[in-house]
């Protein structure tokens, strides 16, 4: 049977959700699929702050560190189409949250608590995660953002499967996306 077509894209794709939702996984194979190339804002963060995440809540704080975010989520955007994972609190910013509207497409992954749970135990270079019961953390985040995570364009559960399931997965929503609305969000922002 032949493939489907691979959605062309003038855009960057923006994967917003929870930490251990998947984006940067998903992320590097979706641009591998869409022969874009990946990007990862908390390495971008990390290197534009010459140190470190833990780091810089450790020395700065975190508002700081939303406001580092905040400066390189709006330079990322402003470049050619890529695929763009972003930490878990980038979207939650209103005026971040306005720029990707305008010129990117957001694709929330979202995962149930279990599987957040599993994922993140696997690192603990998360500062939101340390000291404390990481379940309880991960649950208060989700009341608070899911609604935000809501307003992305497209939403994929990446609970179940492996990588490849949940790439494809996206990758179908992202074809339907287009088909329903090609350049809707682009003629309204010109
Ligand atoms: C954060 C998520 C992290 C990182 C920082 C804060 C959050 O990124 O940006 O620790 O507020 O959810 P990941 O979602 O990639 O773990």
């Amino acid at each position: 049977m032949k493939k489907p077509e691979l959605p062309e894209l003038d855009r960057t794709v923006v994967l917003v959700g929870l930490m251990g939702a998947g984006k940067t996984c998903i992320g590097r194979r979706l641009a591998q699929a869409l022969g874009l190339p990946f990007v990862d804002a908390d390495t971008e963060i990390e290197a534009a702050a010459g140190c470190s995440i833990p780091e810089i809540f450790e020395r700065f704080g975190e508002d700081e560190f939303r406001d580092g975010e905040r400066r390189v989520m709006a330079r990322l955007l402003e470049g050619e189409p890529h695929v763009l994972a972003t930490g878990g609190g980038a979207f939650l910013n209103p005026e971040t949250r306005a720029l990707i509207r305008e010129r990117a497409i957001s694709i929330w992954l979202r995962a149930d608590l279990q599987t957040l749970v599993a994922r993140t135990a696997r690192r603990d270079d998360r500062p939101l995660l340390k000291n404390g019961d990481a379940r309880a953390k991960l649950q208060a985040l989700a009341d608070e953002r899911y609604p935000v995570y809501a307003e992305a364009d497209i939403a994929v559960d990446s609970s179940n499967g492996p990588p490849s399931v949940t790439t494809r997965r996206v990758l179908d929503a992202l074809r339907t996306y287009l088909a329903a609305a090609p350049t809707a969000r682009h003629e309204a922002s010109t």
